[in-house]
């Protein structure tokens, strides 16, 4: 059996492919790159590359540095001691108590977003996901209402360069890809933001300037963290919606019971979360599930596929937002874990306790209301017309 992600086939149904993958019960070895990898498809398998971070090291390597985005990657493409300085130099501004001060701007932004939406139809990738997702990141990083649109095709472009380059078989064409005038852009962007800002503020732009990181690495610290938050947030908000318009029966169950919106939220994030994979280095020779690795493979590990393990969850490809427990890999795991998880999260709150409060009505509108990204290596749409009527 062949496996090719970036062939048109695996675009049309990844997840029929993924499980035929797993269903070999064995990780797959890619001959045809430049590189060796080795895909892993079991959630045991995918969980404990994750979890080992003394094994399996973060660090693309020289391929990615040589493309530009190694400096875009920063804290996700780095291994200890590097990345525990940096993670902690900011993870205070994503833990709980500090959200929380962000939580009544959230709602009221969806509150806004969606009273102007009512009863139209609109693109809601476009007029509600995006705008919502930009605007929260830029509450913390001093992104302006009108520079909403020029930051959402950086990180669209991004989103696409980083999975996909792994799989291509010529440097070259990945370098090319790279787009590095994008990221000259965004640093030229972060720069002028970090010299003009007022620090008194207690937002994420003042603690990285407060921290002991240099410059450099704040600018980057500040690109990635747009570029890590921004697609994946806008893709869960609107698989979230698509999923409950897909299967109504959910939805009413949700308005009877809004305690289950939680449950709901990490099920779209199990059966449609954004990174299908993501990858590590292995450090040393080794055995995967009876396959060797060499040190210095890459192993790619297919979070999606995973999520759909059956020897884990029942039923596996059921939307059931009742689902206890429901430990999906969308997150990652390890140190590596999405810094940015709660907030997604609480982003993704806000607009389904709007939608229960509002007993609001959902449907797709047009054939062809939705159409699916052609990043084979993201679970996303680009476009969702949908109507949203409140009562
Ligand atoms: C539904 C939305 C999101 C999904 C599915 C998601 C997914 C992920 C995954 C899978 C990783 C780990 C990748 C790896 O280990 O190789 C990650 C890391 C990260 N994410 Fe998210 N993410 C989301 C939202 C966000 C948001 C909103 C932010 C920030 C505003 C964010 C910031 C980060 C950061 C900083 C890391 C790197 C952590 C580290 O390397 O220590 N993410 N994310």
């Amino acid at each position: 059996m062949t496996f090719d992600p970036l062939s048109p086939e695996f675009a049309q149904t990844p997840f029929e492919h993924l499980s035929a993958m797993r269903a070999t019960g064995k990780p797959y070895v890619h001959t045809n790159t430049l590189k060796r990898l080795v895909s892993v498809f079991s959630y045991a398998d995918c969980e404990a590359v994750l979890q080992d971070h003394e094994k399996w090291s973060s660090d693309r390597g020289e391929s990615v540095r040589k493309a530009g985005l190694g400096d875009a990657m920063i804290l996700l493409f780095d291994d200890p001691p590097e990345h525990t300085r940096r993670r902690n130099a900011v993870k205070r501004q994503f833990m709980p108590a500090a959200l929380a001060g962000m939580k009544a701007a959230i709602e009221s932004r969806v509150a806004n977003l969606l009273s102007k939406a009512n009863g139209k139809v609109i693109d809601f990738v476009s007029e509600i996901a995006a705008p919502l997702t930009i605007s929260t990141i830029g509450l913390m990083l001093s992104i302006e209402e009108d520079e909403i649109a020029k930051v959402r095709e950086w990180t669209e472009k991004l989103a696409r360069i980083d999975g996909v380059a792994n799989f291509l078989h010529h440097p070259d064409d990945w370098m090319e890809q790279a787009g590095s005038a994008t990221l000259n852009e965004m640093a030229d962007f972060f720069s002028a933001k970090i010299k003009s800002h007022r620090s008194q503020r207690n937002d994420l732009l003042s603690v990285l300037l407060a921290s002991e990181l240099s410059r450099d690495e704040a600018v980057s610290m500040a690109k990635f963290i747009l570029h890590a938050g921004n697609e994946t947030t806008t893709n869960l908000l609107s698989q979230l919606l698509l999923l409950l318009i897909e299967h109504p029966d959910q939805y009413a169950r949700l308005k009877i019971a809004p305690e289950l919106a939680s449950g709901a939220i990490d099920e779209a994030l199990r059966l449609r979360g954004s990174f299908r994979e993501t990858e590590r280095v292995a450090k040393l020779d080794c055995e995967l599930s009876g396959v060797k690795v060499r040190k210095g493979d890459t192993v790619v590990t297919w979070l999606a596929s995973g999520n759909r393990d059956h020897s884990v969850f029942v039923e596996p490809d059921r939307f059931d937002i009742a689902r206890q427990p429901n430990r999906h890999l969308s997150f990652a795991r390890g140190i590596h874990t999405c810094l940015g998880n709660i907030l997604a999260k609480s982003e993704a709150a806000a607009f389904v306790g709007a939608l229960i409060q509002h007993h609001a009505t959902l449907e797709l509108v047009g054939d062809n209301a939705v159409r699916w990204s052609d990043n084979p290596l993201m679970s996303g749409v680009t476009k969702l017309d949908v109507r949203i009527t409140l009562k």
